[in-house]
């Protein structure tokens, strides 16, 4: 195992009821916050009512930003930043899903800095500093409650770029399973193939050096392939809701790529989707995990994926070791499939005209440290296989 730090800051109230937290918490470190949220799913499950309340109770002013989008534009952190200096805020409150709290790690680091807030995911600055940010989370995917990553579009110049420095890990955030519940099967569906993604970019690394760190990605991964059908069907099950919250949360938290190179494929190839045709991020990754596969699928990674198939899936040992692999690699497929979400970029309107320029994007440096290393060409080839 190579050494590592691990340092995660952030205070988690687990629960139901747990915004009772809230306004106390907020109260240690702000008096006056940007409370910001989305379309309008906070205000029609009670989040929105019971984060004002614990507010009011507490002294807490605020002022709001509404209307975040999924995939968050870059427009609309700067406005944050805009209400956060005119209004002489000192702390962000987050309440909704990735796409929120995204915007809010964006407007909390860039209400400190002397630039625009772009600068942080074009790569051209880090934050140093950021307002205290609090989160209400209301959907179980991106891990962005208790990771110090952001990723925000820009829908003019087709682009959409990830940052991460520890001033935007949250301070707090308040996890109650309960508030999931009013999610569209879409989304639930959407998330549970997020957390998938996150573990699997994480379990399929170059070398295999961190049994804990292996067998705990391969829980998640059983807890989602259990639970994500069963928030699917019930959509109270506050069990399956509270174990879906909790993998989402330790799928990225950097857990499970302690003590060993980790080199993320299919997220970079999703993002590129997002910023052209702005599919939600879990449809994206859904498409595209199981043709990445096979096309890594190798002599020399069958035995990983192997190894997947029985863990996860529990395919009989016996099976040949090929076999096997691509047992595990259609397993997924189906499962995806079964979540109801769609399979081919066709299905998602999604045609091949942006690909050669997608692909040339896509393609980072970070592709020489993947699981399996993708030039151009590569990417370009799985975004066809996708069609
Ligand atoms: O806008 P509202 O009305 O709140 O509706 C949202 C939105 O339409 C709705 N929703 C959320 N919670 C709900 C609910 N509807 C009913 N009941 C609830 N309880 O769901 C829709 C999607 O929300 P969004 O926040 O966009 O979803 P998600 O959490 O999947 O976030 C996606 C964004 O996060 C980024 C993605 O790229 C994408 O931009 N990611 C962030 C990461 C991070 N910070 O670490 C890592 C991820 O890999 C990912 O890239
Ligand atoms: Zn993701």
């Amino acid at each position: 195992m190579n050494n590592f730090t691990y340092d995660i800051s952030t205070v988690v109230h687990f629960g139901k009821g747990q915004i009772e937290k809230l306004g106390a918490e907020v109260a240690k470190r702000s008096g006056r916050v940007l409370m910001v949220y989305g379309g309008g799913s906070v205000k029609r499950n009670g989040v929105y009512d019971g984060a004002a309340a614990q507010l009011k109770a507490h002294g807490v002013a605020w002022v709001e930003l509404s209307g975040v989008e999924p995939n968050p534009r870059i427009n609309t952190v700067r406005e944050g930043v805009r209400l956060c200096r005119e209004e002489k805020l000192d702390g962000v409150l987050a309440l909704g899903g990735g796409s929120v709290i995204d915007c809010a790690k964006g407007i909390a680091a860039g209400a400190l800095y002397d630039g625009d807030p772009w600068d942080f995911p074009a790569g051209k600055a880090a934050p140093e500093q950021a307002l205290p940010i609090f989160t209400v989370l209301t959907m179980a995917a991106t891990g962005s409650e208790m990771d110090s990553i952001a990723v925000i579009s820009n829908m003019d110049s087709h682009e959409k770029e990830a940052f991460s420095a520890p001033c935007c890990l949250p301070a707090v955030s308040i996890l109650d399973p309960a508030y999931t519940c009013s999610l569209p099967a879409s989304q639930t569906a959407a998330g549970t193939a997020d957390i998938m993604s996150h573990t699997l970019e994480n379990y399929f690394s170059p070398i295999e050096t961190n049994y804990l760190a292996d067998n705990m990605a391969e829980a998640i991964l059983r807890a989602c392939v259990h639970y994500g059908p069963k928030a699917i069907d019930t959509p109270d099950d506050y069990e399956a809701r509270a174990n879906l919250m909790w993998c989402a949360s330790w799928a990225i938290n950097g857990f499970l790529s302690m003590g060993k190179p980790v080199g993320w494929s299919v997220h970079r190839m999703e993002h590129e989707l997002s910023a052209f045709y702005d599919v939600t991020h879990g449809v994206g990754l859904a498409i595209l995990t199981p043709n990445w596969m096979r096309y890594v699928l190798s002599e020399q990674t069958e035995a990983r994926f192997a190894r997947y198939g029985e863990a996860v899936w529990d395919l009989d040992r016996s099976l040949p070791q090929r076999e096997k692999a691509e047992a595990a690699i259609q397993k997924t497929r189906d499962f995806f499939s079964a979540l109801g979400l769609p399979a081919t970029l066709t299905e998602v309107g999604i045609d091949g005209t942006h690909f050669a320029e997608m692909a040339r994007k896509a393609r980072t440096a970070n592709f020489d440290r993947t699981f399996v290393p993708l030039s151009t060409e590569d990417i370009l080839e799985i975004y066809k296989m996708s069609l």
